[in-house]
């Protein structure tokens, strides 16, 4: 399972490429104006185009790119743009109607989707039917409504491992590293989560008092 980071944060972005682990960057338009409200900056369009490249040069992979268009005249017209932007941008359709109808345009192109805000099994088949490269289920969110977000993962995984559709999972709203372990385990191509949940893969208390004891021991002994 690859492992993305699900910011707009250029910072976080470049910290967590160093390790060598990251695969891909997954933004909303949630993600895009919390980042730009604390820089203080405007969020213009040539501000966004330019932001959304830097993510892409700070990471090696995929970068996906949400559409704010409700119809899908203008999701086309935002993905294209979007899509020109760099060539590792992935855009970023909510899965509705107009939504499908923009993925599968857009798709038919040679453009790649990714289908958010997937809450059923149904929806994650619809935009594999629809063309998507990638389908994103809300794993926090539904959750947090006290149904089962593994549940709803287990399901889409193995509807396109039975169905053999050409479409990857993506383990979104992924709250933390239990959520990341599970989606690894269920068979999702990737999971995609905020810059902390990124960083507590890495910790275990154990690991640093066993460093610990290692250099203890070694200051001892040391040549
Ligand atoms: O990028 C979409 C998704 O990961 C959002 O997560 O925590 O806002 O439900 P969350």
């Amino acid at each position: 399972m690859e492992l993305y980071l699900d910011t707009a944060n250029l910072e976080e972005i470049r910290e967590i490429a160093q390790w060598g682990v990251l695969s891909g960057v997954t933004t909303n338009p949630t993600l895009v104006a919390k980042e730009f409200a604390a820089r203080g900056e405007k969020l213009s369009q040539e501000a966004l185009e330019g932001h959304l490249r830097a993510i892409c040069e700070a990471v090696g992979g995929p970068v996906s790119a949400e559409v704010t268009a409700l119809d899908a005249e203008g999701m086309v017209e935002q993905g294209k743009r979007l899509a020109a932007l760099h060539p590792r941008i992935v855009v970023k359709l909510p899965t509705t109607e107009e939504g499908l109808r923009a993925c599968k345009r857009l798709s038919a192109e040679g453009i790649p989707v990714n289908m958010t805000l997937i809450f059923s099994a149904n929806q994650a088949l619809l935009a594999a039917r629809a063309g998507a490269a990638y389908v994103s289920p809300f794993l926090g969110r539904v959750d947090d409504i006290s149904w089962d977000g593994g549940e709803l993962l287990r399901e889409i995984v193995e509807l396109i491992q039975v169905q053999d559709l050409p479409v990857r999972v993506i383990a979104a709203s992924i709250r933390h590293p239990r959520h990341v372990t599970e989606a690894a385990l269920l068979g999702a191509d990737i999971a995609t989560m905020p810059h902390g949940v990124f960083k507590q893969l890495l910790k275990h208390p154990l690991t640093d008092l066993g460093l610990k004891r290692f250099m203890d021991d070694w200051e001892k002994v040391k040549p």
